[in-house]
């Protein structure tokens, strides 16, 4: 596509890929992954063809959130390494065209924040309202708690003054009090320090609580609570014209673009599409596509450097909440069936390749559909090689095994003895032993070598990143969705079979044009009066770009 004054709005051609540091790669032998291991394989990631590496929190931490409670803002956690190293890990990646962003956690800090262990002290310490507190019994909120299975409300009385403290995740993570100026100011220098060494920008953890809370908070409060991210989206690109924040809301749509700033696209750049994640496993379950039509249907209009980001799975639970109890239900019994496959009532804590029974086509199939959608792709770590779980681990933490590299013991992860692991690698057929980077690169017909190829074309459709919506074309199958990302030049088609059976299909392309390639096979395609004609096997896909002629090849 023609590359215009705009096309540096990367993050809208961006693949990007999440990984822990302390589950990648394990330099030193200590049993946990590390900066050192990580700055090896960053050769790796460029040869996946990802150029959007996003790390997980890396900050100091009493650890009993994955590092989500964090108690040093500017520091590097000590067993992870330093910010020599950190640094050399964001050098490599850019040098391979690889940009960095990181997470930034200011809902909440770890109660062992400096900031916290102050505020607690009396009620009248210079940090107490960094937090925010109540003097009366609160009332009965054990339906806001995120954590049901530890938590039953969201406040927690300290013992010390009497009081009450905020806290919408684990009673170790006092909410941030975004109300005052003083921890505004020291988000912005957090942010700054952080553009300073290099990142490119963050993945903003759980935003709608900090700024839905902000009218809880003492202080001077903002005219509208999205001033706070207003603020912070001005301060960022003031300091660097090219960072992101890559916000976690998950809320449905409409909420969803007041957090894009609406029409003016003045906050978040970019929002993870929970809902059309939740509706895209409603489809597979079903074996048809109208669930993911609909709740793409439904998506706003963004402003134009404003996009989704489009995932199959991250760290969490697979959430599911945005269904109905009745399609939660479906899922559920589709591809986690056992209590023990789910968690909080509303999640699955599997990932994607055991839930669709290791069948390679509905694997291949699923990616194709999410990679082919308008936004943004965003795996996570081991996705690429299909990866498994380990039910057996504690709530999240079953996908949070470590990275498999080769079939050894610890899939090649870490040198260590296997009681020295962070956490055990995946047990069972998913094990390294069956599933491992060193197996798949060499195999042509590996995932890995499909999510290259798949990396390669995503990044060589600049329609899907640029189309503002999906546009869906006609054919007559429940099973098939069959859509169209428009470009200024030309269009990419996407076919999907969500269903076992092989279908045939007759797709009228001709307000798009008259010449289309097959971009997965790399064939001109022939259409006959502007018509496309095509079987599908089951679980099928197929991608092709339609134009003129001079605009569609590829090289
Ligand atoms: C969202 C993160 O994704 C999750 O892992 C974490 O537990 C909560 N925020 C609290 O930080």
């Amino acid at each position: 596509m023609r590359i215009t004054a705009t096309s540096d709005l990367w993050w809208k051609s961006a693949v990007i890929y999440c990984l822990d540091v302390e589950t990648y790669s394990d330099a030193d032998g200590d049993g946990t992954g590390d900066l050192a291991g990580l700055a090896r394989r960053i050769d790796y990631l460029a040869r996946l063809g990802v150029n959007c590496l996003w790390l997980m929190p890396f900050f100091p931490t009493p650890d009993r959130d994955d590092g989500y409670d964090v108690m040093d803002f500017y520091g590097v956690d000590p067993r992870l390494g330093n910010h020599g190293q950190l640094v050399e890990v964001i050098r490599t990646a850019h040098d391979r065209g690889i940009r960095v962003i990181i997470d930034l956690v200011i809902n909440h800090t770890s109660d062992r924040h400096p900031w916290f262990r102050a505020a607690r002290r009396s009620t009248d310490n210079p940090f107490r309202d960094y937090y925010v507190w109540r003097d009366t019994a609160p009332p009965d909120t054990s339906d806001q708690v995120v954590f049901p299975d530890q938590e039953d409300s969201i406040w927690t009385r300290e013992e010390k003054t009497g009081e009450w403290y905020l806290h919408h995740f684990y009673r170790h993570q006092p909410d941030l009090n975004t109300a005052h100026p003083a921890v505004r100011e020291e988000i912005l220098r957090v942010i700054g320090f952080w553009l300073e060494l290099g990142v490119d920008g963050f993945r903003v953890d759980a935003v709608p609580f900090f700024i839905e809370d902000i009218e809880r908070g003492a202080g001077e409060l903002p005219r509208d609570p999205h001033d706070v991210l207003r603020e912070i989206r001005a301060f960022l690109t003031r300091r660097k014209g090219s960072a992101v924040l890559l916000g976690e809301v998950n809320l449905p749509y409409e909420q969803q673009l007041d957090y894009f700033g609406g029409e003016r696209g003045d906050q978040l750049q970019l929002q993870f599409d929970f809902v059309g994640m939740q509706a895209t496993y409603l489809a597979l379950a079903r074996g048809e596509a109208t669930p993911l039509v609909e709740a793409l249907g439904r998506r706003p209009t963004l402003h134009r450097t404003s996009q989704w980001a489009n995932f199959l799975r991250n760290h969490d639970e697979l959430t599911l909440d945005k269904l109905s109890e009745a399609e939660r239900e479906e899922v559920f019994a589709a591809f986690g069936p056992e209590e023990s496959m789910q968690l909080y009532g509303r999640g699955l804590k599997r990932r994607l390749p055991p839930m669709l029974d290791g069948d390679p086509r509905r694997l291949r199939m699923a990616y194709s559909l999410m990679f082919s959608l308008p936004g943004t792709p965003a795996i996570y770590y081991g996705e690429e090689i299909g990866m498994g779980e380990d039910l057996a681990a504690e709530g999240r933490m079953a996908v949070r095994t470590p990275m498999q590299w080769n079939a050894g013991p610890a899939g090649g992860f870490s040198a260590a003895p296997p009681r020295r692991l962070i956490q055990r690698p995946t047990p069972d057929g998913y094990s390294p032993e069956h599933v491992n980077v060193a197996d798949q690169v060499r195999d042509p017909d590996s995932l890995w070598t499909f999510m290259r190829s798949l990396i390669a074309a995503r990044r060589e459709c600049p329609e899907l990143g640029w189309a503002p919506e999906l546009e869906v074309l006609g054919q007559p199958h429940r099973q098939v969705l069959a859509h169209c990302c428009r470009g200024p030049e030309a269009s990419v088609v996407a076919v999907h079979n969500f269903g076992a059976d092989a279908v045939t299909l007759d797709v009228d392309l001709s307000a798009l044009g008259e010449h289309a390639i097959d971009l997965l096979a790399h064939d001109a395609v022939e259409l006959a009066d502007g018509r496309l004609e095509l079987s599908l096997e089951g679980f099928g896909h197929r991608w092709f770009r339609v134009g003129p002629p001079e605009r569609i090849s590829v090289p």
